[in-house]
């Protein structure tokens, strides 16, 4: 499938989006618009603000509507009650068909499912594009992953195992290069064209020595800028069913079952907390 970006007008729904819990932008199809129907990620601008999108194009069966339409829910868009009249739109990838729910209910649980797996996907596409781009020129260890030592940027995975209120911290050794000491989540330089939970797999095993079922949810962050500019930072969180056993390995000491509220007490590295405040957002 070849995508395009498109400048679409704005026009009104129905208003079930809103009732449904996830309000979409409803758009003017462009005449010889080619896409197959379906359900995608894609980005979407309103003026120069790129936001991440799960859109639909084609009928809506579950209100009986074979009236083909396009239409955008804009993940972490905040409806400010300002007008929005032309969206840019590029879908980047097709998720699944349309289907016809038994119910608005299971329709919605369906587009929770949709928004999920964009973030994922627009997550893991922030990082490909930066390693093709602002990282393609950084030195590689012979292994081929980057040697961030001297780089003027850097990426980077912090992975917050959630378990009944409590998330997993633990004390970064005096062997680790930075920030010996001081108290993070498990994480890990993006230093390779590999997926965000590929990594964050291969980070979990290392350090904790764990292996997580595949049935869990996962949450993928947007990757956003450290406040210095310097660290291109993920976050993702995962919430677990029951206490995991737990082998460290050497580049912890300690680790600790935290309440979320009592995190900043243990004075984690600055990354931890802007980590966090970003998956509280979503
Ligand atoms: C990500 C996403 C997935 C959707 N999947 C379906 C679907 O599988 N079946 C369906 O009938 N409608 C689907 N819809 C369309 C919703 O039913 C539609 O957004 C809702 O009816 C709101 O319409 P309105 O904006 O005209 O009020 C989906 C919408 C979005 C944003």
């Amino acid at each position: 499938m070849i995508f395009s970006r498109y400048e679409l007008p704005v026009v009104s729904g129905h208003g079930r989006g809103r009732l449904l819990g996830y309000p979409t932008f409803n758009l003017v199809i462009p005449e010889g618009f080619e896409l197959p129907f379906g359900i995608y990620a894609a980005w979407a601008w309103i003026g120069d603000v790129r936001y991440g999108a799960a859109m639909h194009y084609g009928p809506i069966p579950v209100f009986d509507d074979p009236k083909p339409s396009l239409e955008l829910f804009l993940l972490d868009y905040k409806d400010d009650d300002s007008i929005v009249d032309i969206l840019g739109v590029e879908p980047v990838r097709y998720l699944r068909e349309i289907r016809p729910f038994a119910s608005p209910e299971n329709l919605a649980e369906a587009i929770g499912n949709d928004v999920l797996v964009t973030r994922e996907y627009l997550a893991d596409r922030q990082l490909l594009d930066y390693l093709a781009d602002e990282a393609s020129s950084y030195p590689r260890f012979e292994d081929g992953r980057i040697d961030y030592t001297d780089t003027p940027s850097a990426a980077g995975v912090g992975i917050f195992l959630e378990h009944d209120g409590k998330l997993l911290l633990v004390k970064r050794s005096e062997k680790v290069g930075s920030y010996k000491g001081r108290w993070h989540v498990v994480s890990g330089y993006l230093d390779e064209p590999v997926s965000l939970r590929e990594k964050a797999e291969e980070e979990l095993r290392e350090e904790l020595s764990l292996t997580l079922p595949s049935t869990l949810e996962w949450l993928f962050g947007p990757g956003f800028r450290s406040q210095d500019g310097h660290l291109l930072l993920f976050s993702c969180l995962i919430r677990l069913k029951s206490v995991p056993e737990i082998t460290l390995d050497w580049e912890n000491t300690e680790y600790s079952w935290v309440d979320i509220t009592e995190i900043v007490r243990f004075d984690p590295v600055p990354s931890c907390l802007q980590e966090w405040a970003h998956l509280l957002a979503l």
